[in-house]
């Protein structure tokens, strides 16, 4: 499928190939055990492992030159799926550990690393970790706010959703938002569609990362078809992790047809075995989309980027 593409849900470290950290461990001479499966995927059996997982996996990361290098790397992956512009999502807690001068270094080795490559446009979302709690926020918010500009565009959290409310946060958010970032977090993924309205209400995000809990509330569902409030949603991801049993009954069909606003992304892709165009893909096999339903969708996610309306323009 050769239409271009728009993923606006991407976990940098989460989109890094096995053989990129099982090199990277080698070359510090890092036991990762536990990390990988026999034939060398990640391994993980449920989200809590997931998200351990992931985190054992980030500690090969130690440097700018490495996410300058993961960069380079998950890039590669995205042109190959057809990805003309990417919102990726970049952790202080994984670069530098929220101090402000080493994130800007990290922040600068990915940013050269996106400028090599003018077949994708990149856009990066710093993005606290809401298990890390909301003090631990702040630092990724204050990060935030001291690099916001052409390439730091977003806020947003993820994590696990089911630690704290969203509004434990809202003082990291509030000082996004006044730094000029736009806002998201990952909501109804697991916490149901109480959490996706308290993202609304109490962070006012502009999208939300899944959402996809909405589906079970309908003044919800009419909330965000009215406000168009967009949905970054990743089926293979929710699948994988066990949100939904299997595809046919994941919601994104139902919440578009009621007219919430549904972007497709792929999350963390290695993890989850798959890519962008194995999901749309799949959302033609079992919803039937055509060619015109995903023109129309990377449409709203050209809408729905965090970028200057120039950039958009273009992708449009
Ligand atoms: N971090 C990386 N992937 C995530 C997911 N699916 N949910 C929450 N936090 C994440
Ligand atoms: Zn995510």
């Amino acid at each position: 499928m050769s239409i271009p593409k728009i993923e606006l849900h991407l976990h940098i470290e989460g989109a890094a190939p096995p053989a990129f950290i099982r090199g990277l461990a080698q070359e510090k001479g890092t036991n990762l055990e536990g990390v990988f499966n026999h034939d060398g995927s990640y391994r993980f059996e449920n989200f809590k492992q997931f998200l351990s997982v992931y985190e054992a996996a980030c500690t090969v990361l130690t440097g700018p030159e490495d996410f300058g290098r993961l960069t380079t790397a998950v890039l590669e992956q995205s042109i190959e799926q057809g990805v003309i512009y990417t919102e990726a999502f970049l952790s202080p807690d994984f670069c530098g550990g929220g101090d402000v001068g080493a994130w800007r270094e990290y922040m600068h080795a990915m940013q050269e690393a996106a400028a090599k490559l003018p077949q994708i446009e990149m856009r990066g979302i710093i993005t606290c970790i809401r298990h890390f709690g909301p003090d631990q926020a702040k630092t990724a918010a204050i990060c935030a706010r001291e690099t916001a500009g052409d390439f730091i565009t977003g806020f947003g959290m993820g994590g696990d959703e089911m630690q704290g409310a969203q509004g434990d946060f809202a003082y990291s958010f509030d000082m996004a938002r006044e730094a000029g970032l736009r806002l998201t977090t990952h909501a109804g993924e697991w916490g149901g569609a109480e959490s996706v309205w308290q993202a609304v209400r109490d962070l006012k995000v502009e999208r939300v990362g899944h959402g996809v809990q909405a589906i079970d509330d309908p003044a919800l569902v009419d909330h965000l078809a009215e406000h168009q409030i967009v949905l970054e949603v990743c089926p293979g991801s929710n699948v994988a992790l066990g949100v939904y049993a299997d595809w046919r009954s994941h919601p994104i069909e139902k919440l578009r047809e009621r007219g919430v606003p549904v972007t497709v992304s792929t999350d963390d892709p290695p993890f989850f075995h798959t890519t962008l165009s194995e999901e749309y893909d799949l959302l033609g096999h079992h919803f039937g989309w055509e060619d015109e339903t995903i023109r129309a969708v990377n449409v709203t996610a050209a809408n729905a980027a965090f970028c200057d309306a120039a950039t958009r323009d273009k992708l449009l």
